[in-house]
């Protein structure tokens, strides 16, 4: 059953305000550009981000998140779309972010999107829960396989790629940070 992201966005207690380690990670290496958070949630990375010097448009489809994401991003330099990316208007304009992240949101129908989004020598970062083993039953629609999100950049240059246990995390994640060449 999906899960209902307006109740959840509605309890304070369930605003993680501290940014992916990944993506921190990732910002160490890069100067600041243009970015994009896809199903930013309430906005913990889009706002770390914003506080490096990074301009972010960040898109989700759930109005309690950004209600919470825009009353701590005034003054920060992010675009908030509510956009449903299954369905809506929302198009990933080609070449045109130095940076797009994926944290926890699975559409596989995204990817090509991704790929033509991010400028050539830019960066595409994602942590996405992982089915635990391959060949099983298809993975519920939220879950990749193991390899299928290193797959889907297989061309480009891998930064990092990972399926090991996440420190402080109970699900298992594939977690990938790529260069497009
Ligand atoms: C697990 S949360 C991750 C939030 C954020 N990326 C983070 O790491 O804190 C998944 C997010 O995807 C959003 N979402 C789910 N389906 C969506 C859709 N079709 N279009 C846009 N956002 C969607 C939800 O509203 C939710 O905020």
């Amino acid at each position: 059953v999906p899960r209902n992201w307006e109740d959840y966005y509605s309890n304070p207690e369930n605003l993680d305000h501290s940014p992916a380690p990944l993506l921190v990670e990732v910002a160490e290496w890069l100067p600041p550009g243009r970015a994009l958070d896809l199903g930013c949630g309430a906005g913990r990375n889009a706002l770390y981000l914003a506080s490096l010097g990074w301009e972010v448009t960040a898109v989700d489809a759930s109005p309690a998140a950004l209600r919470a994401l825009r009353q701590r991003a005034a003054g920060c330099n992010i675009e908030v779309c509510q956009a449903d990316l299954e369905s809506g208007p929302f198009r990933i304009a080609p070449e045109r972010f130095d940076l797009i992240c994926d944290f926890y949101y699975l559409q596989r129908t995204l990817f090509p999107a991704i790929r033509q989004g991010v400028k050539p020598g830019g960066v595409f970062v994602a942590a996405i829960h992982l089915e635990a083993a391959a060949g099983g039953p298809p993975p519920p629609a939220y879950r990749v396989q193991p390899g299928e999100l290193w797959k889907q950049f297989a061309d480009w240059k891998i930064l990092f790629y990972s399926e090991a246990p996440e420190p402080g995390r109970l699900r298992p994640t594939a977690r990938l940070a790529a260069r497009r060449m």
